[in-house]
């Protein structure tokens, strides 16, 4: 067609119902599950931990998970319109806005990431990662360098190019092909990590919760984690809603979304855990733990450059299958509100994303140094805006929209009324309480 957005009923392309499941479980796997969510269970808690994220996950990210879509796919346009044809009302345009800023601003410093894991899958397959093993120092001096401002353009190029080319022939069919992918990658690895001699240390770590480890910081950081992995807040979900069959099941597609990332975090821990006790390395280190303690893993393994360099092909193919849903939500946008192609707009929005990035590409190792606030580098703050500020806002907005503003929640989701009455009981009382409580904890509003 001509034109994709249709002045009365918005998005008119369509995803099939598998490559719509495939999309979102490649929007929610990504760089959350392998690289954030290692470290933060080492942080906060362990094995008991990684219970709370999936206590959360499923009573509270899943309801949202659905309301995101029912949104969506009943709003037909941006994060931002969805909501404006659903109320009748304009100033619901401005809070979906905020969700679409924040899209972008996670997209900027998201994609540096991603090119780090591209980079690092370069060096363990041509084995030159194993030739010191100064793995810190190695890492240190890539981030301090101007290299991956090549490596964040590299993905936001790849991004832009897939989301330029459509929902069906760009969207579905990068994900059909590198979603099956990475499940084969991840058993592979999983496999390796589970037969190493002493895996079993990691693995009670990471699944024999001992409870006074958790703080109530703990739960929070667990609510916050559990909706940026499954990309909720953030209009990535609602966007993807708006061009979701009439026919698809969303209470279906919810659960396999759910279960999809909670099976994928499952496995990357089993992967990480052992592989990181194993070596005597510490799980808590922070946001290295997969460039330092891992590679440093992988040379004193057997084939390691192989196992190394699978290891970072699957979490760039995670990263890239996320970043393309990230760049969708304000690429509908711009589509809507400049009435430009599909192409031009991913380019322009991609482009933009990549500019922005700089700073924090060039800030979080200090190869340009200064580029920092009251304490944070740019980066820091971007991550720190986005994933802690504005995502728990965007989720509370989606909740109180649910659950108070619109009507139509329970034809569209589809759900008997039980389930409805359960559903609608979290939008209204339990989901906006505990989130906005994360809201106000990264706020500094209330401490621990
Ligand atoms: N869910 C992705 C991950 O875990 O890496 C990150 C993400 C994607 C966050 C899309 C937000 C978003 F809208």
């Amino acid at each position: 067609s001509a034109s994709a957005i249709d002045p009365k009923q918005g998005m008119t392309e369509r995803f099939s119902q598998y490559g719509f499941i495939l999309a979102a479980i490649g929007s929610s796997v990504g760089l959350g599950n392998m690289w954030k969510f290692p470290y933060i269970t080492g942080q906060y808690g362990g094995a008991a931990f990684f219970l709370l994220f999936t206590i959360c996950l499923i009573i509270i990210g899943l309801p949202v998970l659905l309301a995101e879509l029912a949104i969506g796919r009943a709003g037909r346009g941006s994060a931002s319109t969805s909501l404006v044809r659903l109320s009748g009302k304009k100033i619901w345009g401005g809070f979906g806005f905020i969700s679409i800023a924040g899209a972008f601003i996670i997209l900027s410093y998201y994609a540096v990431v991603a090119g780090w894991t591209m980079h690092y899958a370069f060096l363990s397959f041509s084995g030159q990662l194993f030739s010191s093993s100064d793995y810190g120092g190695h890492f240190g001096s890539f981030i301090g360098s101007y290299w991956p401002i090549v490596w964040q353009a590299v993905v936001m190029l790849l991004t832009g190019w897939i989301v330029a080319r459509g929902v069906s022939s760009g969207i579905e069919k990068y994900n059909r092909i590198l979603i099956p992918g990475l499940v084969v990658l991840l058993i592979l690895l999983a496999v390796r990590a589970l037969t190493l001699e002493g895996a079993g240390e990691g693995v009670s770590f990471f699944l024999q919760p001992d409870f006074s480890k958790l703080t109530a910081e703990s739960a929070l950081v667990a609510l916050g984690h559990a909706f940026f992995s499954l990309s909720l807040g953030m209009g990535a979900i609602m966007t993807y809603g708006a061009y979701v069959d009439r026919k698809q099941s969303l209470g279906k597609a919810t659960l396999a979304v759910g279960s999809g990332d909670l099976l994928y975090a499952l496995l990357a821990g089993l992967i990480i855990f052992p592989t990181t006790f194993v070596f005597g390395l510490e799980p808590a280190q922070g946001p290295g733990l997969v460039f330092v303690a891992l590679p440093a893993a992988f040379s004193a393994m057997p084939l390691g450059a192989w196992f190394g360099g699978l290891f970072f092909v699957l979490l760039a193919i995670a990263a890239l299958t996320s970043a393309v849903s990230i760049l969708e939500v304000p690429v509908a946008w711009v589509r809507e509100k400049f009435g430009w192609g599909r192409a031009g707009a991913a380019a322009f929005t991609a482009f933009l994303c990549f500019l922005v990035g700089l700073p924090s590409a060039v800030s979080v190792g200090g190869a340009v140094p200064g580029i920092e606030f009251m304490g944070k580098t740019f980066f820091d703050w971007m991550d720190f805006l986005s994933s802690n500020i504005i995502l728990p806002l965007g989720g509370l907005i989606v909740t109180l929209f649910a659950g108070y503003f619109w009507k139509g929640a329970a034809k569209e989701a589809g759900l008997s009324t039980w389930w409805f009455n359960l559903w609608l009981f979290m939008m209204r009382w339990v989901a906006p309480v505990l989130v906005g409580l994360v809201f106000l904890y990264y706020a500094g509003v209330i401490r621990f």
